[in-house]
């Protein structure tokens, strides 16, 4: 029996909202913010009383700083930097340490083998196992349950799809053993809608409209992993107040000598003023592309003046994250 769209609206899936999953894999190009936004999602987590991890995978830590200044690194141990919210860096080779000695149990004998020269050499020019281990110690920490909430920095894209794409070339590679098993756990973690989301962040500029778009078909189609929003980060507000928008061109009109009680004179505070407001309109503009061209809804967080320098930015990000993601409507053809 056909159903009406109320009931079918409340017969349809839900998606999870985003604090609801248990693993979120933030990517997304070089410098758009992926580790701010890690940061403010943990926060938010936090806040709203989940346990939660926060995994970084780069070369370095960025994420206890932010949330914690003047916290000392975490390492591979992690450590709680507030309450509930705890943070770790994965190292791979410690990862691979701890792998071994787990199946084998000969931790003190593979902590001599990882630190010989000619094996890093070895490993250093072998392909693919440091994305495998990285996510096979995310997959044994979620395991664990000592948190709802498991937040990823990984790897800027171009290496975030290998980092993803990883377990699905083993196992399409390797028939049987222990390794096949494994990476297919890894695989079904990575596939699995209601527990894991992966989390784009792009910045609203010109180029990145696309390459998200391409980068969010390819998660999709060759990963098989969930992803329902996109985080545009960094979009300039305007700073006309509203009713106002003609005031830079009032402001240019006014003679160029009049006396502005020590501001800059006219031309110059228009010019200030309409540089900020076309900033504001490009980076809307290229925010409803992001939207559009990846079919998908749009987080957006402000621009901070003066970058993300601690928790009191973060609480501005945390805020805007955890808003409902917004459908940018199809452009009018009229
Ligand atoms: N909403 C924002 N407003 C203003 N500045 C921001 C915002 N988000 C991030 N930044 C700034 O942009 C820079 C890059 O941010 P971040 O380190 O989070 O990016 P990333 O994607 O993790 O970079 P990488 O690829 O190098 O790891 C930082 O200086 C940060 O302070
Ligand atoms: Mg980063």
């Amino acid at each position: 029996m056909a159903q009406n769209p109320l009931e079918a609206a409340l017969a349809a899936p839900q998606s999870p909202g985003i604090l609801d999953r248990r693993l979120v894999i933030v990517t997304g190009k070089g410098g758009t913010g992926k580790t701010c936004v890690v940061a403010a999602l943990a926060l938010a987590a936090a806040r709203a009383g989940k346990r939660v991890l926060v995994v970084e995978t780069g070369l370095g830590e960025a994420v206890p700083p932010l949330l914690s200044p003047g916290a000392s690194p975490v390492g591979y141990a992690g450590r709680e930097l507030q309450p509930g919210l705890t943070a770790l860096h994965i190292e791979p080779y410690e990862a691979l340490a701890e792998y071994v000695g787990l199946q084998f149990g000969m931790r003190a004998m593979t902590d001599l083998v990882f630190r010989n020269a000619a094996f890093r050499q070895l490993m250093d020019a072998s392909p693919g196992w440091r994305e495998l281990i990285t996510l096979g110690k995310i997959w044994h920490l979620r395991e664990q349950e000592r948190f709802d909430l498991v937040v990823v920095d990984a790897p800027a894209t171009g290496h975030g799809i290998t980092f993803l794409d990883v377990p699905r070339v083993v196992i399409s590679a390797v028939r049987a053993g222990p390794l096949r098993r494994h990476a297919s756990w890894v695989e079904d973690m990575v596939q699995s809608p209601d527990e894991t989301l992966l989390l784009p962040v792009a910045l609203a500029e010109e180029l990145p409209a696309r390459e998200t778009a391409e980068l969010v078909t390819r998660l999709r189609e060759d990963v098989g992993v969930a992803v329902d929003r996109v985080v545009v980060n960094a979009v300039a507000r305007s700073p006309l107040p509203p009713g106002a928008p003609d005031l830079a061109a009032r402001l240019a009109r006014l003679p160029a000598q009049l006396d502005c009680g020590g501001l800059p004179a006219p031309p110059v505070l228009a010019a200030c003023l309409g540089h900020a407001v076309s900033r504001a309109e490009l980076n809307r503009h290229y925010r409803d592309l992001i939207g559009r061209e990846t079919g998908l809804p749009v987080v957006e967080l402000p621009y901070l003046d003066g970058g993300v320098s601690g928790p009191d930015d973060l609480e501005r990000l945390a805020r805007a994250l955890v808003e409902p993601p917004v459908r940018i409507a199809a452009e009018s053809t009229s």
